[in-house]
């Protein structure tokens, strides 16, 4: 950590840091932007659902009476809910309210932010999805790095044939998504009851010959072997794992496969139980953490609350929870090299906190400390005043 410190960019790059005093001699009569407060790296949320229409109130509701997420998902809530509504609604009025919502995120410090599909489920509908998210990263000061997650879950249509749907995501679904380009990594949401190890296996090798890289959804609400079956696959990211078993944290332990760990999600489907996030960084893994982003399981739009959480219920250092949204959830999206590092060659991409000490962003729970955020070596506009992220009613 450096105090009285000076950032140069040029080119959208982080050209040089150091010293004020340094920065003076090296960049004689250049009136220099002052920031007070901690200058952090952009973070990097590593892991979205944020193409979607509703909220999912109902959900909300139904799980503070008593109903589990996969009871509410077995009686056509949950994720087959967003699918509907997705797949009903145009593909302008999902990028509007796309955008208002991840606006909301950059506010919060984020400036490269991974996007699934997944509400979609089928052709049409996910190429939709993604390509909202393509027109969004062309018009808006934001990363925005595309997963394709057809295999989300088995959609109606297909529940009596779920072999058949598998083979329409690898034959139909993944060569489209890979032929235009439209994700850099594809995603299978493997648990008990949505899709097996071996149905995971089966798109993710898939994928792997499209060029794509791989992460899982994996062991999120009970364990089945996610974990290892993302490290064998050499998956980037292997995320969740509130259910991993030790060989799970073994296996991730040897690989590259980052755990990304979400508890913003497990707090707000009211589980008690967290991904161990202690015992997997002293088994030797590499952890980020992330928003996940959706209407369902954690409509949680910044990284600092996520931070927090890290800190009070997974048992990560502050320290700990910083590098998990910055360098390793980098890593997480195969950008180690370019993002998540105040240093030069990095992403310009930067993020003003008003804080005295750099450990306040993860203890003032809830609050928004970001004062400013640069993408690319240059301002954002701020938020001005409330933002509506479900339906703004015209008074
Ligand atoms: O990461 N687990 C699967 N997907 C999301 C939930 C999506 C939803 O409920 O709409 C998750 O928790
Ligand atoms: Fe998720």
């Amino acid at each position: 950590m450096l105090t009285d410190a000076a950032v140069a960019t040029d080119g959208g790059r982080i050209a040089w840091v150091g010293s004020q005093a340094d920065a003076r001699q090296h960049y004689p009569g250049l009136a220099p932007v002052e920031v007070s407060g901690a200058l952090l790296p952009g973070f990097v949320d590593c892991h979205t659902h944020a193409i979607f229409g509703a909220p999912r109130l109902d959900d909300h509701q139904r799980r503070a009476l008593g109903e589990s997420y996969q009871a509410i998902a077995a009686q056509g809530g949950g994720i087959l809910q967003s699918v509907r509504d997705v797949r009903e609604r145009g593909a302008e009025e999902l990028e509007q309210l796309a955008r208002q919502r991840l606006l909301t995120l950059r506010a919060h410090g984020s400036t490269t932010i991974e996007v699934k599909s997944g509400y979609g489920l089928d052709l049409e509908s996910e190429v939709k999805q993604l390509r909202v998210a393509r027109r969004l990263a062309e018009s808006e000061r934001l990363s925005l790095v595309p997963t394709f997650l057809g295999a989300h879950e088995v959609p109606p249509e297909f529940r009596s044939q779920r072999e058949s749907y598998i083979r329409l995501v690898i034959e139909d679904m993944l060569p489209a998504v890979a032929r235009e380009g439209l994700a850099t990594a594809c995603d299978v949401f493997c648990e008990p009851g949505v899709f097996s190890v071996t149905e995971a296996r089966s798109v993710l090798v898939a994928a792997r010959g499209h060029g794509l890289s791989l992460k899982l959804h994996a062991d999120e609400l009970e364990g089945s072997g996610g974990a290892e079956l993302a490290a064998e696959l050499g998956a980037v990211s292997a995320d969740h794992l509130a259910g991993v078993s030790d060989v799970g944290i073994r296996a991730l332990a040897a690989s590259a496969t980052v755990a990304v760990l979400l508890p913003a999600t497990m707090s707000f489907l009211g589980r008690l139980r967290q991904a161990p996030g202690r015992r997997l960084i002293e088994a030797g893994a590499a952890i980020a953490l992330a928003s996940d982003f959706n209407p369902g399981s954690s409509p949680t739009v910044g990284l600092p609350l996520v931070m927090s959480l890290a800190v009070s219920q997974l048992g990560l250092r502050h320290s700990e929870a910083l590098l998990a949204v910055t360098v390793n959830a980098a890593a997480a999206l195969g950008l180690a090299h370019d993002r998540g590092q105040i240093a030069p060659g990095f992403a310009a991409d930067l993020v003003a906190c008003a804080v005295a000490d750099w450990r306040e962003v993860a203890y003032w729970v809830g609050a928004n400390l970001v004062t400013d955020v640069w993408t690319g070596g240059s301002a954002c506009p701020r938020q001005t005043g409330p933002v509506s992220l479900g339906f703004h009613v015209e008074a």
